[in-house]
């Protein structure tokens, strides 16, 4: 941002790594994908909504939650009168991971190694961004964060406490209340994730 002037001292370094993790090549997913998709949001944010991997759309934007799984975050916020620009919103693995089908790139789940060799960039924003509370969107994103042995569909919508004192939310990925076939239980899908995010909202609503 040419001109913009950092509030913090801790912008500059949110900067220095997002420059670093352009050039990542811990895992191999740097390879096939167009960008490295760095978290993004104000430094000061006192939440950090945690994704599980750029999509196609982020892929190519090189913003994170830019296409459909982001727009319907967008809503369940918007209906909570939540806006995403006071979040801080990244993914637990910065490369898109696709399998080739003629034109199309389809989604293909993390391995448990990729998961790993990317936290140290999480690590590392959460560090910069010290935020309050984190709401992990899906099973990668708690696994990355809580390790594995996380039950998302039993410990979802409820708040827990991380060792640092960082509260932390779970609740499922938009991508998957996208993928429920049938209209019905998309909806359904889809208030339940409201639902869960209302814990958020009580949360700030609680402690302005
Ligand atoms: N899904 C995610 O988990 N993150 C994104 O940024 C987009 C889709
Ligand atoms: Fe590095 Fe993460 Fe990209 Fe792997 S996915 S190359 S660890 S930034």
């Amino acid at each position: 941002h040419p001109g913009a002037v950092p509030q913090l001292q801790d912008a500059p370094d949110l900067c220095s790594l997002r420059e670093a993790a352009r050039g990542c090549r811990a895992c191999p997913l740097w390879e096939p994908a167009t960008q490295t998709v760095f978290g993004e949001g104000p430094v000061d944010a006192r939440v950090l909504l945690l994704g599980e991997q750029p999509g196609d759309t982020e892929d190519l934007t090189g913003r994170p939650f830019t296409g459909p799984a982001g727009q319907l975050l967008d809503r369940a916020l918007a209906e909570l009168g939540l806006e995403r620009g006071r979040f801080y919103l990244t993914n637990a693995v910065k490369h898109f991971r696709f399998e080739r089908r003629g034109k199309r790139r389809l989604h293909r789940n993390p391995e448990a190694t990729q998961v790993e060799a990317c936290r140290p960039w999480l690590a590392r924003e959460i560090e910069a961004v010290r935020p309050e509370a984190i709401v992990c969107l899906g099973a990668t994103a708690a696994m990355s964060l809580l390790g594995r042995g996380v039950r998302l569909m039993e410990e979802r919508g409820q708040w827990r406490k991380l060792h640092d004192g960082t509260r932390a939310l779970l609740t499922v990925h938009p991508a998957w209340v996208l993928r429920q076939q049938e209209a019905a239980a998309r909806e359904a899908a889809y208030r339940g994730f409201v639902a869960d995010l209302a814990a958020l909202r009580q949360h700030l609503d609680a402690r302005p």
